[in-house]
Formats: structure tokens, sequence, C-alpha cells
């Protein structure tokens, strides 16, 4: 009689061990497998969607193929991945001062996703590079355009950050500022980082002091948003 009640509760216990550790291992896989079909390009535009974004954008600034570009604060690279779609042959060097943005893997995951929107296969090369509050590390002389896309409000030490870049440019490049703009009438606080945006004679004047002076404006002076471009030639 208790060798039999020994049995069954031993039974018992080898039978509950075994659901529960056979319960364990599927919810593992169903969170492996859902970690797996977790789309990393939930929140990234398609192709057309970039098209449309972009298109007017590589026009107006004058993107050709074959250049060296470097976005300055450029976060996670969004915008040259983006452009990596829609040119072709450019280098371009995505630059910030913080390390963490730049993860191996996120970087392959990035490049994997953009590749596979591309109408033909990738022809330009993306590297990131990580600076400092006073110098971008970038290579002297190497730049056809660089671009400050909302990132110049950002700067501490700007005239120190402008000097440098001034250094980057090939003689003919281009500096291209994306900014919300103040107006002599209105101070603008720029959404989420509490910072004052400069007006557009202020922009201008901190470039002409690093000799870099305006060549044109992309968007009428009423838009909050707007595009500066900048070159080394004094007009
Ligand atoms: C508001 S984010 C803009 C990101 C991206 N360019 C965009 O338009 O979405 C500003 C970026 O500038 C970077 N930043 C701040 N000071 C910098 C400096 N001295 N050199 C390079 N990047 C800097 C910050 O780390 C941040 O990633």
């Amino acid at each position: 009689m208790t060798k039999t009640f020994h049995f069954y509760i031993v039974f018992i216990l080898i039978c509950c061990f075994s659901i529960g550790v056979f319960s364990c291992k599927s919810l593992k896989s169903d969170k492996r497998a859902n970690k797996k079909k977790e789309p990393i390009n939930k929140d990234l535009l398609t192709y057309d969607e970039l098209n449309k974004e972009y298109r007017d954008l590589i026009e107006k600034i004058g993107i050709r193929n074959g250049y060296v570009i470097a976005d300055v604060g450029a976060s996670l690279g969004i915008d040259d991945f983006s452009l990596s779609v829609l040119t072709d042959s450019n280098s371009y060097f995505i630059q910030d001062i913080s390390s963490e943005i730049f993860k191996k893997k996120r970087f392959k995951q990035m490049q994997n996703y953009f590749n596979s929107i591309r109408k033909t296969p990738q022809t330009n090369k993306l590297q990131y590079v990580i600076g400092n509050e006073r110098k971008s590390c970038l290579p002297d002389s190497s730049f056809d355009l660089i671009f400050l896309f909302n990132s110049l409000h950002e700067f501490t030490y700007v005239k120190e950050m402008l000097d440098d870049l001034s250094k980057k440019l090939k003689p003919n490049g281009r500096l291209i500022v994306r900014e919300s703009t103040s107006t002599s009438e209105k101070r603008h606080i720029i959404d989420g980082c509490y910072t004052t945006a400069f007006t557009k004679n202020e922009i201008k004047l901190l470039m002409k002091s690093s000799d870099l002076y305006f060549y044109q404006q992309l968007y009428p002076d009423s838009n909050l948003v707007n595009i500066f471009i900048f070159d080394k030639n004094h007009r």
C-alpha cells in the first residue's frame, strides 16, 4: 500500500516537473520568436515615403553622386541611411559626440533594412565617427557637404565647433544648416531641449566668424524650420 502510494507521489511529481520545464521552454522560445519577428523597420519609411521626403532636399542642396558627406550631430544617422537609398557612390560620415548611439548591431540592422529597400545594390559607404564637444574628429579638407541638421543649437562650444568644421570642408564644400529659427520679434524655444533658437542673422554671424559665408536660404522667412547653405567663398 505504502509502496503504491510512494510510486503515485513520485509519478505525479515527475509529471508536474516535466510540464513546468516544457511550458517554460515554450514560453522562452515564444518570446525569442516574437523578438525575431519584431520588425526593426516599424518606424522606418518605405522607399516611396523616403523618395517623397528626401527627393526635393537632394535637388535643392545639390547632392551629387560621388560626394563625401559628413552629418555632424547625426544621432542614429537616419537622414544618412535614408539618403543612401536615393543616392549613389557617396561616402557618409555619421558623426556625433555620443558613443552610446553607435551600436554595431543596430548599425548592421539599419544597413540591412535600408539596403533592402534600394532599387539597385548599395554603392554608398557609411561609417560612424565619434567626436567631442569641441572637435568633430573628421579628416581635414575632405567634405563636399557637411550637414548640421538640428544640431547647431546643441553645441556647447559653438565657435570651436564651427572653426573645426570650416577646416573639414573642401575648398568648394558647403555647410548645410537645418534649424528652427527665432525672429527678432519672437524668440522660439526648441521642442524638447529648452534652448532658444538662433535668429537667421545670429546664424549668419556665427558662420562668418568661422569663415563660412551665406550662400542661400531654401525656404521663406515665415517657415519655422529653415535650411541655410554656407560656403567658404567670400562674396
Ligand atoms: C537634436 S539631435 C539632432 C539629431 C539629428 N541630426 C536630427 O536631425 O534628428 C542633436 C545631436 O547633436 C549632438 N551633439 C551635441 N553637441 C555636439 C557636438 N559638439 N558635436 C557633434 N554632435 C553634437 C547630440 O549628441 C545629438 O545627437
